[in-house]
């Protein structure tokens, strides 16, 4: 048990799959996972651990943002021994070439200013498990699952003041816009552990279109089958 995961030792698989909505880790389980127990349920963060091809591995919520998956992220690795953690998530399009539906996998995880912080006003670059990313890649290819790689931004805010603001990232070649990655890699190279995130482009701020409830569940698939793939 740590500060906010009840789980006894043991019960957490060597790879997560960390989806933000605690309900849809809860959904995860219930659609891909074999013999599933729950091992977490303080703040209704939900996690599971089960099978998938035989292979054991567990799915927790991280709630939104960088300090609520810094925190979990940081004591599934030195309270439970994780190894690899896959963030399974939405975005915002940035770009015009990367539409509604599309899976992007982050390269790198810009951020606001976190890692500034940490290392005294200079950048730091938080990048993606090679060995993961490579997975993943090959996973969606013989998936036939089209994918998009690169750099991208992770927010502090869902409601930016200034719209216009992520024109910036966009002509620097930014894809999209999340809100955890940049907390998960640095957390994991902390550790020297493995993180990647990947994505479903929920929404564009370049057209203003969104998925509905029902297209973010069907394109949601694609996503979790890649990650599932790195068990
Ligand atoms: N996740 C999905 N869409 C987003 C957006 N527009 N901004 C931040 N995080 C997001």
């Amino acid at each position: 048990m740590s500060l906010h995961i009840e789980a006894e030792k043991g019960a957490i698989a060597e790879t997560i799959l960390l989806p933000g909505d605690p309900l849809r880790a809860k959904w995860i389980s219930e659609h891909y996972l074999k013999d599933a127990v729950c091992f977490n349920t303080v703040r209704n963060m939900f996690g599971y651990t089960g099978t998938y091809n035989g292979k054991r591995i567990s799915v927790m919520g991280t709630g939104m943002g960088i300090p609520s998956i810094s925190i979990y992220a940081t004591e599934l690795i030195t309270d439970f021994g994780v190894q690899n953690l896959i963030r399974v998530g939405s975005a915002g399009s940035y770009q015009e070439d990367v539409k509604i539906r599309d899976t992007v996998i982050a390269m790198a995880a810009s951020s606001s200013g976190i890692n500034k912080t940490r290392f005294n006003g200079a950048d730091y670059a938080p990048t993606a498990s090679f060995e993961l990313f490579q997975k993943a890649v090959t996973t969606a290819n013989a998936k036939h699952i089209a994918i998009k790689a690169g750099n991208v931004f992770s927010s502090d805010e869902f409601y930016a003041d200034d719209f216009e603001s992520y024109k910036k990232w966009a002509d620097f070649g930014v894809l999209c816009v999340e809100m955890e990655a940049a907390g998960l890699y640095t957390v994991a190279a902390k550790h020297n552990v493995n993180a990647l995130a990947i994505l479903t482009i929920s929404d564009s701020l370049v057209t203003g279109e969104r998925t509905t409830a029902k297209e973010r569940e069907t394109t949601f698939k694609e996503m979790i089958e890649i990650a599932l793939g790195l068990a």
